[in-house]
């Protein structure tokens, strides 16, 4: 069967709920929900697919205020340009795979759109931890007579 547009409540959770069985368990953002922000998905998941349920399908089920949850993240794991690059990723790759249509283009879009706002108004934040590279694993280290 042909993938079909989102259109109820019902789609808008089938899609966060996949959308999280990626995001939880991505290498690069993964962390963030699991170590840092500790997330109980289940509480989280309803409000979400609220937040979704508004932007398409017009329903009035989310309240806003969707940046502080972030600005707070920020101060604990200052979140770079790559976290929300792979967020979108994950974010697209899962829309794409379950739905088609107008709504869903929409849903994209709208991420691409609250994605830039959140990372332009972050740096506005601060964050009490230095700014590392966006890949752990490796260590830089480096040799050589010392400059003096
Ligand atoms: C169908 C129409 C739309 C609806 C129902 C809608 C709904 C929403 C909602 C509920 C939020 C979250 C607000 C919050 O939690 O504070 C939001 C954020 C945002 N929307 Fe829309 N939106 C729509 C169209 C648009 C369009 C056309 C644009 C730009 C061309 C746009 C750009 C943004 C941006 C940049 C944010 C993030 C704002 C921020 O927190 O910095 N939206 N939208
Ligand atoms: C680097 C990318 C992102 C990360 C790591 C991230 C992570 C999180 C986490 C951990 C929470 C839960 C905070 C808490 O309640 O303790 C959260 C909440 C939320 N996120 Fe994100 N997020 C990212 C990008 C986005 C984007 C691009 C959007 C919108 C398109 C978004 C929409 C939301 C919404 C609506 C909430 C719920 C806010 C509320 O409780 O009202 N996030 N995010």
């Amino acid at each position: 069967m042909a993938p079909h547009d989102i259109s109820d409540r019902a789609d808008c959770d089938r899609l966060v709920r996949a959308f999280y069985g990626r995001a939880l368990e991505d290498p690069i953002i993964g962390f963030i929900f699991v170590d840092v922000a500790k997330l109980d998905l289940e509480a989280h998941v309803p409000r979400i697919t609220s937040f979704w349920e508004t932007i398409l399908l017009g329903a009035r089920s989310y309240s806003g205020g969707a940046f502080r949850p972030h600005a707070e993240l920020h101060a604990k794991v200052r979140l770079r340009e790559g976290h929300f690059t792979q967020w979108l990723n994950l974010w697209s790759r899962t829309v794409d795979e379950l739905f088609a249509g107008e709504r869903a283009e929409l849903a994209k879009a709208h991420a691409q759109r609250v994605s830039q706002a959140f990372l332009a108004r972050l740096h506005y934040v601060p964050s009490y931890v230095e700014p590392t590279p966006l890949t752990t694993g490796l260590t830089v280290t480096q040799h050589g007579p010392r400059a003096r």
